[in-house]
């Protein structure tokens, strides 16, 4: 796939670099930003000139309708670099469809692709010298778009902003990740909007993960809101299951993010000959593989997470541990899909883009 590029953009770079600033061996997640950003504005039906500019604080009016409706989505990627210096994307293209649906179910504009992708393109090129050599290191993209229509009134914006920034960062989750599996909070409903990238699936989850963090969980795996018997995603990832030699994870759906990361362990699994199916799990299912020894490995994926083993869970009162594996399938995963983003072994799918 060839990258967009964008012939009217407006750029206004820094000479001051905040880069010698930043240790890039101690990063915390998602805190530390690059001297550029990508400002695209919506404005009387069309997207106006974009401009890349230095990364700053901006504007905008208290009643935009961000502020008080959540009109507003966004993207996760990430850039790495190979060992030649060449910075790479990893399947832009699934980001790039993902966050114009998102746009539609949210009444918001579509993104011309041009913008999305020159933008981008433009912008990477700026910031290469971010993008730290070295397997873990990497550079997360945040598209996003926000209502930016001023007046209270409940209904979609005039106005909006499309930004890109970038983050420098290692890990998502820095210790051992154990879940919750929900009871009585939902993620999302049939109907709902649990399939976009919309920010207040991610605020509504907060109340509900705060709860579990209290008692000692990192995250929710979600179940299906109507009878909370099927197992769905977990926080800020798909989820899988592996029970025996099969990997098992749940359909998308109206109430499941169609996650890059996810359509990429399927792929990778299928080529590796491992058995993967793509169907519900029900929590009985689960509990009693754990109860008889079956259930070998749970893991996370997406694209911040990367692949989380994850170390245990608990239902309703119950935890249960996971057992400690020697091949565990999560891992062997994980490496191929790296190696494949870090250029270290031949990308057979066409997944990698070169900036
Ligand atoms: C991602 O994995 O990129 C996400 O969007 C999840 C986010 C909550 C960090």
């Amino acid at each position: 796939m060839e990258l967009k590029t964008l012939s009217d953009l407006e750029i206004i770079t820094t000479s001051n670099s905040k880069i010698n600033e930043v240790d890039f061996e101690n990063l915390t997640f998602g805190t530390v930003f690059t001297d550029h950003m990508l400002v695209c504005d919506f404005e009387n039906g069309k997207w106006e000139k974009p401009v890349i500019k230095p990364y700053a604080p901006f504007l905008i009016d208290p009643s935009a309708k961000v502020f008080h409706y959540g009109q507003a989505i966004f993207e996760g990627m990430k850039a790495f670099k190979d060992e030649q210096d060449d910075v790479w994307l990893f399947r832009p293209d699934e980001n790039f469809h993902r966050f114009n649906k998102s746009a539609t179910r949210m009444a918001m504009p579509e993104v011309p692709e041009d913008v999305f992708m020159g933008g981008l393109h433009k912008l990477l090129e700026i910031e290469k010298e971010w993008v730290k050599k070295g397997k873990g290191n990497t550079l997360y993209i945040r598209p996003f778009m926000i209502a930016t229509g001023h007046g209270v009134i409940a209904a979609p914006s005039q106005s909006y902003r499309f930004m890109i920034i970038l983050s420098p960062a290692r890990a998502y989750y820095s210790g051992e990740v154990k879940v919750v599996i929900a009871e009585h909070f939902s993620r999302a409903a049939n109907g709902g909007i649990g399939a976009a990238k919309a920010a207040g699936n991610y605020s509504a989850q907060f109340y509900p993960t705060k709860l579990a963090n209290d008692q000692g969980y990192q995250q929710i795996i979600w179940t299906d809101d109507a009878t909370h018997t099927k197992l769905e995603e977990a926080g800020t990832m798909n989820v899988f299951f592996r029970i025996n030699d099969t990997i098992y994870t749940a359909p998308t759906s109206e109430r499941i993010l169609d996650g890059v990361t996810r359509k990429s362990v399927i792929e990778l699994a299928k080529k590796e000959n491992i058995n993967v199916e793509v169907r519900s799990v029900l929590v009985e299912e689960l509990i009693a593989a754990a109860k008889d020894g079956s259930l070998k490995e749970i893991f996370g994926a997406g694209t911040a997470a990367v692949i989380n083993p994850i170390v245990g869970f608990g239902y309703k009162e119950e935890y249960f541990e996971l057992p400690k594996i020697e091949n565990s399938m999560a891992l062997e995963i994980k490496e191929k899909l790296t190696n494949i983003q870090y250029k270290l072994a031949e990308d057979t799918f066409g997944w990698t883009v070169k900036i």
